[in-house]
């Protein structure tokens, strides 16, 4: 990698086809990031083990990520895109982590408090320690920045946390790593619950998330049924319209332009035609990274073949820091 640009890491656990809240929050932005900076993005398929997982169902879930991350524009040749597992340094470095973290800390993390109320049968240690094993991801690349959601951000905080304690033992070991703020990206909420995340746990309602995998007339239809208001109005207004404000966001994010002055766009125009325009945009949007999509993933031999160029390049700059921690614990070797 060239060395003067700064690092940027981010990853994402292959727990399902990413919604269009993903992409227009997150995704969408890593592929904007690969021309200011060197970007790690990983498969953090080992985060991923913390909820019961059908292998055969994983093991594909992995790959299409890969092939999904570069049909949606992210250069594997520019940046490092790899699995997490390939790389053992994960695997290491979080053990040496998980003995300087305190139960105390992890305790208090939201997403484990969360989690195990939702799983009551299968509060696994890995689901406490998931953190731990994240802050080394962050750690063994030396990252400058990472682009993380609200959901994310205690966990970067406790990341920085843990590389100062070691640091302040150890020596200038690890890069404390910032979070990077996205100058663009909304927060997309569900089509059918408007005040909350687009999330697939956020509602039984099959329209409520749209996935960038999803059939297109299954996007569009699910657009059409979006819930709105009584009014007839389009008007940005988050607070006593959230539905139509939604729609706003994912529209004006697609085309660049704030909500507020798309709205002008759809002055005077009935709810019915207005979701068509989003319709739209968005099928155009979505349409030719299916398609790429499509053409990677039928191509085994090269998917595979960007796994393990992927790895490599990781496992290089991963062992490096890895090297240098074992050293400082006492590692004879
Ligand atoms: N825990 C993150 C999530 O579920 C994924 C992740 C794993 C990650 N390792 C990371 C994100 C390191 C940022 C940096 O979204």
């Amino acid at each position: 990698m060239e060395n003067e640009k700064k690092i940027i890491y981010s990853a994402m656990q292959p727990s399902g086809v990413p919604s269009l809240g993903n992409y227009l929050g997150a995704l969408r932005n890593w592929k904007n990031l690969q021309n200011e900076y060197n970007c790690v993005y990983g498969i953090a398929n080992m985060h991923a083990l913390t909820v019961r997982q059908d292998p055969a169902a994983l093991r594909k879930r992995t790959r299409d990520l890969v092939a999904l991350f570069m049909a949606l524009g992210i250069d594997h040749e520019k940046n490092i895109l790899y699995v997490q597992s390939d790389v053992s340094a994960h695997a290491e470095l979080a053990w040496i982590l998980n003995c300087f973290t305190y139960m105390g800390e992890l305790s208090r993390m939201t997403q484990f408090k969360d989690k195990s109320a939702k799983h009551a049968d299968n509060i696994n240690a890995g689901l406490f320690t998931y953190p731990v094993l994240m802050a080394g991801d962050i750690l063994l690349y030396r990252a400058d920045l990472v682009p993380v959601g609200e959901d994310q951000r205690q966990h970067l905080e406790i990341s920085r946390d843990i590389a100062e304690r070691f640091n302040n033992i150890y020596g200038d070991v690890f890069k404390v790593p910032d979070a990077y703020i996205a100058k663009v990206g909304a927060r997309i909420t569900g089509l059918q619950e408007p005040t909350k995340k687009m999330s697939k746990s956020e509602s039984d309602n099959d329209n409520n998330v749209i996935f960038i995998l999803d059939d297109l007339n299954l996007i569009a239809n699910k657009i059409k049924r979006a819930v709105t208001d009584s009014e007839a109005e389009v008007r940005y207004d988050s607070i006593n319209k959230p539905g139509v404000s939604n729609l706003l966001n994912i529209y004006s994010t697609i085309i660049g332009k704030t909500p507020e002055d798309s709205a002008v766009e759809f002055e005077g125009m009935g709810y019915g035609d207005f979701k068509k325009r989003v319709a739209e945009a968005v099928v155009e949007e979505i349409r030719p990274i299916q398609e790429k999509f499509k053409q990677i993933s039928a191509d085994k031999a090269f998917v595979d073949k960007v796994m393990k160029d992927g790895a490599e390049k990781a496992a290089y700059i991963a062992n490096k820091t890895l090297r240098k921690v074992k050293k400082k614990v006492g590692y004879p070797n």
